[in-house]
């Protein structure tokens, strides 16, 4: 059987990837994983594709198994694996609590890792992995440092990924997005009232975000900078040293 898997599938990009992938490149079966259950069941009644909805919270090891177990008891081949789920928390370092600290870091570091290398052995030739980080990923971020950090890891990770798969011919993207606005990340980022962050000027639209990611992995692009702010925040932080990225960052922040 061939199947797609997204991870973060609950709400936001993952959501819409889950509908870009139904309309334009639809699997046999597609797998939702997040941790609501009730939202991804609402997703699977709306798609026009057999869905499995998978409730998993993927910073537990007991999820994790499952959802390995489930792969071994199933043998299916993964032809699209979009690893999406993702969570930020705003505020300084040292005003972050461990357990939120660990949830980032497990999240977007150790469940993205083990997802794709549980997944790998069912992907083969013409498969797709797309790997979401973030622009945050280019520089290190006052208020949004773990976030930035982690997302950091995952660009790196995806960056080797892609060249290790290249000769298998599986295309791996990571996908490096400026601020969403329509999707629950921002509010999650604050929780707690953390407004660091005042404003998301130029934010750009989940679905625009998607379609920008999709396309770049359908052409070979190991990097996907969907919109203008992204891209030039790529370029721009390779040739401008970091301590002056973060005071520039230091006062757009502010404004
Ligand atoms: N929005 C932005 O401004 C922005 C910018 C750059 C990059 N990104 C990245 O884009 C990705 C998607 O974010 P989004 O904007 O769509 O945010 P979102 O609407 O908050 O979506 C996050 C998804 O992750 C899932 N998730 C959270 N914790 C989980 C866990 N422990 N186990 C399994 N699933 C979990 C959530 O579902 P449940 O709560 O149901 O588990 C939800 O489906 C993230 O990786 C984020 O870092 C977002």
């Amino acid at each position: 059987m061939k199947i797609a898997v997204i991870t973060g599938a609950s709400s936001g990009l993952g959501r819409d990837f889950a509908r870009l992938l139904a309309r334009k490149d639809p699997p046999e079966e597609l797998w939702l994983i997040a941790r609501r259950r009730e939202r991804l069941e609402s997703l699977a009644a709306e798609l026009p594709v057999p869905c499995r909805v998978l409730p998993l919270d993927l910073t537990d090891k007991a999820d994790l198994d499952a959802y390995l177990a489930l792969l071994e008891a199933e043998a299916p081949e993964v032809t699209v694996l979009i690893c999406n789920a993702g969570l930020a928390r705003m505020g300084r370092i040292d005003e972050i609590s461990p357990a939120d600290t660990a949830a980032m870091i497990d999240l977007n570091c150790r469940a993205a890792v083990l997802v794709t290398a549980m997944t790998l052995p069912y992907i083969h030739r013409g498969g797709r992995i797309l790997e979401v980080a973030s622009t945050a990923a280019f520089q290190p971020l006052p208020r949004l440092g773990v976030y930035a950090a982690s997302k950091a890891f995952l660009y790196r990770y995806s960056r080797t990924l892609s060249w290790e798969l290249h000769r298998k011919g599986i295309r791996v993207t990571a996908v490096c997005p400026y601020w969403v606005k329509d999707t629950e990340f921002i509010p999650v980022a604050q929780a707690g009232g953390h407004r660091d962050v005042r404003h998301f000027l130029l934010a750009g639209r989940s679905e625009a975000v998607v379609k920008a990611a999709w396309l770049a992995n359908r052409s070979g692009m190991w990097l996907s900078t969907p919109g203008i702010v992204c891209f030039l925040h790529w370029i721009v932080a390779k040739f401008v040293p970091s301590v002056v990225m973060m005071a520039l960052w230091e006062g757009i922040r502010r404004l």
